[in-house]
C-alpha cells in the first residue's frame, strides 16, 4: 500500500447550526476539535496525504475540488430522519470511495425500531418494544412496567436521563411525550433491561465465496472482534446506573470501564458471536459498535449498533477496546481505512 489522499470528512460541534427550540444535548453527537486532529494524525502516520473537510452544504465543491482516492467518513450528517446516511448518499452520487457503512446501514441503525424489526426477524435477540408516534397510542399488552423511554432516532444518549425509566402509566405517558416534542420524532418504550452492559467493537466485512481474511486478525469469517468492554456506570450516582447523555458528554471518564469486561467465557462468545450477526444482519461495512444489557434472565439483549462508533483517541469505546488488545489509535484508523479501500480494490 502506498499513501492515498484520504479526504477527512466530519461535523464539528462548533459548526453545526442549531434550530429554535433545539434540545439543549443537541450536539452530543458531533465531533470534537479533538476528534479529528486526533484522525489526521492517525491517517498521516499511515502514510496518507489528509484533506479535513467539513462535510456540510459546501462539501458538494469542496470533495470535487479535493479530488480524494477516499474519504475517511464521520460525519453525522445535519439534519432528517438518516442524517448519518447523508454525506454516504452525496459520495455514492459522485462515485467516491468512503469507509465504513453505505447509505441504508447508516439509515437503519440511527433508527433503532427499524433495526429491532430487523434483528427480530433474524431471530436475534432484543428487548420487546413499540413506537409511539402521538404519545396517546394503547399500551401493547406484551410490555410490562418497568419500561424504558427514548428517542427512535438519536445516539450520545440523547434524550436519556434520569426520567427514562418508567414505573406506571403516568411517567410512561409524560417522558414519551417529551420525547416527541423535545426531539420531534417517535418515542420508542422497550422493557427496561436491569442487568450489566457491555459494548462490543468489530472491525471487517463478509467474506464472499472462496475469500480469504484480510489479515490474520480476522477470522475465518472476516471480522475482528474486540475486547468486552463493560459500562459500569454506578459511580455516576446522579446517572440512575444509566450510561446518559450527561455522562457520555461531560463525564466520560467517571464510568468504570471494564476491558476486558470480567465475563465467562461462554457470556464473551456469545456476545461476539450477536455483534457479528448484528453486523451482518444489517448489512454494515468496515466498523461498528453493538450495545448489549443484561436481562433479568441473565441473557444478552441488543440494545442498538452504531455504524459511526465515536473515533475520539483517549475516550471513545472502541478506541479504548482496541487499546486493551494492544492496538493502537493510529492502528485502528488504518485497519478502518484499509477495510475500505479493500472493498474498493484500491489497494
Ligand atoms: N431497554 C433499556 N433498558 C435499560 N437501559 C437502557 C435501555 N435502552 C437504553 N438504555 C440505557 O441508555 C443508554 C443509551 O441507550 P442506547 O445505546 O440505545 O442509545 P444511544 O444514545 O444511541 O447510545 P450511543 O451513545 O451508544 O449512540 C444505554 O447505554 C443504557 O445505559
Ligand atoms: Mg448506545
Amino acid at each position: 500500500m502506498s499513501g492515498w489522499r484520504v479526504a477527512l470528512l466530519y461535523n464539528l460541534k462548533a459548526n453545526v447550526p442549531l434550530g429554535a427550540g433545539a434540545p439543549e444535548d443537541a450536539l452530543a453527537e458531533y465531533d470534537t476539535v479533538e476528534t479529528v486532529q486526533g484522525l489526521e494524525n492517525a491517517l498521516r502516520a499511515g502514510g496518507h496525504q489528509v484533506i479535513p473537510l467539513e462535510a456540510d452544504e459546501t462539501l458538494l465543491d469542496t470533495i470535487r475540488r479535493a479530488a480524494p482516492d477516499i474519504c475517511f467518513n464521520i460525519a453525522e450528517g445535519l439534519r432528517g430522519d438518516a442524517r448519518e446516511a447523508q454525506v454516504p448518499a452525496l459520495l455514492e452520487m459522485l462515485g467516491i470511495p468512503y469507509t465504513a457503512s453505505q447509505v441504508l446501514a447508516h439509515a437503519l441503525s440511527l433508527d433503532k425500531a427499524a433495526t429491532k424489526r430487523l434483528w427480530r426477524d433474524v431471530g436475534l435477540p432484543t428487548a420487546p418494544f413499540q413506537v409511539f408516534q402521538r404519545g396517546d397510542e394503547p399500551l401493547l399488552p406484551g410490555l410490562a412496567f418497568p419500561l424504558f423511554v427514548k428517542p427512535v432516532r438519536e445516539g450520545s444518549g440523547m434524550g436519556i436521563n434520569s426520567r427514562s425509566v418508567v414505573e406506571d402509566e403516568q411517567a410512561l405517558r409524560q417522558q414519551v411525550r417529551w420525547v416527541i416534542r423535545t426531539y420531534r420524532q417517535p418515542a420508542l418504550v422497550e422493557a427496561f433491561l436491569g442487568g450489566r452492559e457491555f459494548t462490543v467493537g468489530l472491525i471487517g466485512n463478509t467474506l464472499a465465496p472462496g475469500e480469504r481474511p484480510p489479515t490474520a486478525l480476522y477470522d475465518e469469517r472476516g471480522f475482528h472482534t474486540f475486547p468486552l468492554l463493560e459500562i459500569d456506570v454506578s459511580p455516576v450516582a446522579e446517572a440512575g446506573g444509566l450510561y446518559t447523555s450527561h455522562v457520555k458528554s461531560d463525564l466520560p471518564l467517571a464510568p468504570n470501564y471494564l476491558c476486558p469486561a470480567p465475563v465467562d467465557e461462554a457470556l464473551a462468545q456469545e456476545l461476539r458471536r450477536l455483534a457479528v450477526a448484528a453486523f451482518q444482519a444489517i448489512g454494515a461495512l468496515d466498523v461498528a459498535r453493538v450495545d448489549f444489557r443484561l436481562g433479568g434472565d441473565g441473557r444478552p439483549y441488543l440494545l442498538e449498533i452504531n455504524t459511526l462508533p465515536g473515533l475520539n483517541p483517549t475516550y471513545s469505546d472502541i478506541v479504548i477496546a482496541a487499546r486493551a488488545e494492544g492496538m493502537s489509535y493510529t492502528e485502528l484508523v488504518n485497519e478502518i481505512l484499509n477495510l475500505a479501500a479493500k472493498r474498493y480494490e484500491l489497494t
